[in-house]
């Protein structure tokens, strides 16, 4: 078990919530590297196997509110799946990659999907996300296609690459939007710890910040997420837009 990130951050509770996240998926789709590149901006090539779960903190900012991501990045072999299940039910977020050069990858979807609704908490919010992005003349599965199982599924899609940092941060910042989200609407309770988030330090500052605004700048607020995101496809990106060239085949 090992860990990454800045020290500071894992221990800072000055955020407003907490949100965990849970990144599922088969081995060698690049979920170390996505991670990787959200908490220390960097990438690598080598593929060293996750040995049960890592972990990364990273504090955001949404709507001016301070936010910790703490994301728990799990084995993909077969053999840590009982492990990983118990990570579920206190998840806020599962975060679900395959790889687009590998069609099995994407086909196994329906697998974590399943043991994630099974064994998660009845809030949790879903990401699909075709990583790899950058090689696009490997590519086995199209974006279409994709796209399709996620609006069957009801859950969000969108394709990165940890390599190029395309949509990287996006991934996780949109999550945590919907999160926010389904705070301000109640249908997350933030001081009940089985939604997979918490309040920090911040959080009565907070409270007095929003009690202070203006009936107006509240609605103002709430508006700035998009309802329709909840429980609801999310199209994030364009499969023409930014797909490098790089033939390079790399872990990620
Ligand atoms: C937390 O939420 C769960 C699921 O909705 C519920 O069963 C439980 O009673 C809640 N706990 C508290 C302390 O509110
Ligand atoms: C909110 O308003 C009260 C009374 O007007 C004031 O004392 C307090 O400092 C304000 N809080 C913030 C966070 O602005
Ligand atoms: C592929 O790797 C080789 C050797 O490491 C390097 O010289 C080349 O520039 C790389 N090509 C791309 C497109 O990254």
């Amino acid at each position: 078990m090992s860990s990454t990130g800045n020290l500071n951050d894992k221990f800072d509770t000055s955020f407003v919530y907490l949100f965990k996240y849970i990144i599922i998926g088969d081995m060698a789709v690049g979920k170390s590297c996505l991670l990787m590149q959200f908490i220390d901006k960097r990438f690598r090539s080598k593929h060293d196997v996750t040995i049960g779960v890592e972990f990364g903190a990273r504090i955001i900012r949404i709507q001016n509110v301070a936010l910790k991501l703490s994301i728990w990045d799990t084995a993909g072999q077969e053999s840590f799946r009982s492990i990983t299940r118990s990570y579920y039910r206190s998840s806020a977020a599962a975060i679900i990659v395959y790889d687009i050069t590998k069609r099995n990858s994407f086909e196994n979807v329906v697998k974590w999907l399943d043991d994630a609704r099974e064994n998660g908490n009845k809030q949790i919010t879903f990401l699909l996300v075709g990583n790899k992005n950058d090689l696009e003349q490997e590519r086995q599965v199209s974006f279409e296609e994709a796209k399709q199982f996620a609006q069957d599924n009801e859950i969000g899609f969108m394709e990165t690459s940890a390599k190029t940092n395309y949509n990287v941060d996006q991934m996780f910042t949109k999550l945590a939007e919907i999160i926010l989200f389904k705070i301000q609407k109640g249908i997350i309770d933030p001081k009940n710890e089985s939604f997979g988030v918490r309040v920090g330090s911040e959080y009565q500052k907070y409270l007095a910040s929003i009690s202070n605004d203006s009936k107006q700048d509240e609605k103002e607020k709430n508006q700035k997420v998009d309802p329709q995101l909840e429980g609801k496809y999310v199209q994030l990106n364009d499969p023409a837009v930014e797909t490098t060239k790089q033939k390079n085949k790399t872990c990620c």
